[in-house]
C-alpha cells in the first residue's frame, strides 16, 4: 500500500496513465533502447486532501545541466512574471534592503525584475544549465535543490528574506516538509512565501489530465496547502487564481497571526467544497473523462491518417509527453511538433519518438492540421498564427473537450 507524500496515511491510486517516460526527457535515436519509464498512477489522499502522483522518478533524472524547459520561451510569461514581481514589490516588501528569494528561478524570468530594480535577491535552482541563462540576466544564482539546510545556509549568508517565491516549482517538490523547514528558517517574522502552480480545480474542471507528470508531483488545492504548511506554523493569507498554465492559483502564505487573512481564502475554500474536491467520487468522474477524451484524441487522429491528412503538433510540451504515451499517438500520427526551445530541437519526443523541428518547418511547411499541445498558450499562438487559420489550416483541441478549431 502507497502513503500520502505529505501526511503518510494509506493511499489507493484512482487511475493509471500507464507507462510513462521522463516529460522532458527529449532524446536522440541512439538513446532509444536506454530510455526510463515509470508508471504514472494518481492518487488523491483523503486524510489531507492532497493529489499526487503515486510514483515519481528520482529528481536528479528530472532537473540537470540538460533539463529542457526554459521559462522564457512564452512571452507571454515573461509579461506574466514582471506582473508577479510588481506586486511582490507592491504589497509585501520592507522599505530597507529587501531580500527575495526564489525557489527554481529557472532562466530568471521572474528575477530579473528585482535584480533590474537593484533589489537583492537569489535564485536557487537545480538545473545548472538554465541557471547560467539567468546569471546572463544579471540574476543571482545558487545551484541547489531547496530544502531546510538550504534554508539555513542562505540566511546565514545574506540575512532573513522578506518572500520567497516559487512559480510552477513547488508542486515538484516530493518533500514539501523540507520547503517548509528551509521557509520557515529564513523568512522574517513578517515575512511571505509565495507559489503558483497548476490549480486542481481548474485541472478537474477543463479534463486538463495533461497537468499530471513525472515533475508534477503534486496538484494543489487550497486544502492541500493548508495541510501541507500549517503544521509548521503558516496559513494561508491570500489566493489569487491566475490564468497561466490553464489555470493556476497563486497561494499567498505568512506565519500564523503576521498577517491579515483575505475573505478570498474561506470563499475559495467553499468553493472547493462545492466543487466536491474532497470526494473520492470526483476522481472517479475525471478518469472516465480521461479515457473518453483519450479514446478520442486517438480516434480523431486515425480517423485523418486514413484520409491521408498532415497532422503535426505545436509545441514539445511536458505535458504532451503524457498526452501522447497515454493516447498510444506516435510518428504515424504526428509528422514533427515544432517547437522554439533550441535544446529540444533536433531530438525526438520521450516514449512517442516524434521528431521535434524549428518553427520554421511549421511556418513554411503549413500542414492541414495542428495538433496544440501548447493549448495553455492558446491566445498567444492564435493571434501568432492567424495566417495558418486563414490558409485553411485546422487546429487540433483536446482541452476542455477534443474538437477541431475550424476556418
Ligand atoms: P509550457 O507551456 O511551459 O508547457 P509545459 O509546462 O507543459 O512544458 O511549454 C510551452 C512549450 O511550447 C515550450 O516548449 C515552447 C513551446 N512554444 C512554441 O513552440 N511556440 C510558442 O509560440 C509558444 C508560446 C510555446
Amino acid at each position: 500500500m502507497a502513503t500520502c507524500r505529505t501526511c503518510a496515511a494509506s493511499i489507493k491510486p484512482f487511475m493509471s496513465f500507464g507507462r510513462m517516460p521522463i516529460a522532458n526527457g527529449f532524446l536522440r535515436p541512439e538513446q532509444f533502447k536506454q530510455e526510463y519509464f515509470f508508471e504514472l498512477a494518481t492518487a488523491f489522499c483523503e486524510a489531507c486532501g492532497t493529489f499526487q502522483i503515486v510514483e515519481q522518478p528520482d529528481p536528479e533524472k528530472m532537473f540537470h545541466e540538460n533539463y529542457a524547459f526554459f521559462t522564457r520561451t512564452s512571452a507571454h510569461m515573461v509579461t506574466h512574471f514582471r506582473e508577479y514581481a510588481e506586486w511582490v514589490k507592491a504589497h509585501y516588501l520592507s522599505d530597507v534592503d529587501p531580500f527575495v528569494v526564489e525557489i527554481g528561478s529557472n532562466d530568471g524570468a521572474l528575477l530579473e525584475n528585482f535584480a533590474n530594480a537593484g533589489i537583492r535577491h537569489l535564485g536557487v535552482e537545480p538545473s545548472a544549465n538554465v541557471a547560467a541563462e539567468a546569471r546572463r540576466h544579471g540574476v543571482e544564482s545558487l545551484v541547489s535543490f531547496f530544502d531546510a539546510g538550504a534554508g539555513e545556509r542562505i540566511r546565514d549568508q545574506y540575512g532573513e528574506a522578506d518572500a520567497i517565491l516559487a512559480a510552477n516549482v513547488m508542486c515538484h517538490i516530493p518533500d514539501l516538509h523540507g520547503v517548509a523547514k528551509g521557509a520557515e528558517l529564513l523568512l522574517k517574522p513578517k515575512g511571505i512565501l509565495v507559489f503558483e502552480d497548476p490549480y486542481l480545480g481548474a485541472m478537474i474542471e477543463k479534463t486538463s489530465y495533461d497537468q499530471i507528470y513525472d515533475e508534477h508531483v503534486f496538484i494543489f488545492s487550497l486544502k492541500s496547502v493548508q495541510s501541507i504548511f500549517g503544521p509548521y506554523g503558516f496559513e494561508v493569507i491570500d489566493v489569487l487564481p491566475q490564468a497561466t498554465h490553464g489555470g493556476s492559483m497563486r497561494y499567498v502564505l505568512a506565519r500564523r497571526g503576521a498577517r491579515p487573512v483575505s475573505p478570498a481564502v474561506s470563499q475559495l475554500a467553499s468553493g472547493e467544497d462545492a466543487q466536491g474536491l474532497g470526494r473520492a467520487a470526483t476522481y472517479q468522474d475525471f478518469r472516465t473523462r480521461c479515457e473518453h477524451s483519450r479514446d478520442q484524441l486517438l480516434d480523431l487522429l486515425n480517423r485523418l491518417k486514413a484520409e491521408g491528412k498532415r497532422v503535426v503538433g505545436y509545441g514539445a510540451t511536458s505535458k504532451s509527453t503524457t498526452v501522447m504515451n497515454y493516447c498510444g499517438i506516435g510518428p504515424q500520427h504526428i509528422e514533427f511538433i515544432s517547437d522554439t526551445t533550441p535544446i529540444k530541437q533536433g531530438k525526438y519526443t520521450p516514449g512517442s519518438h516524434i521528431p521535434v523541428k524549428p518553427y520554421d518547418e511549421f511556418k513554411t511547411h503549413h500542414p492541414d492540421y495542428a495538433l496544440l499541445f501548447a493549448w495553455n498558450h492558446k491566445a498567444e499562438i492564435m493571434s501568432k498564427e492567424a495566417g495558418f487559420r486563414s490558409g485553411g489550416g485546422k487546429w487540433i483541441v483536446f482541452v476542455p473537450e477534443v474538437s477541431i478549431i475550424e476556418g
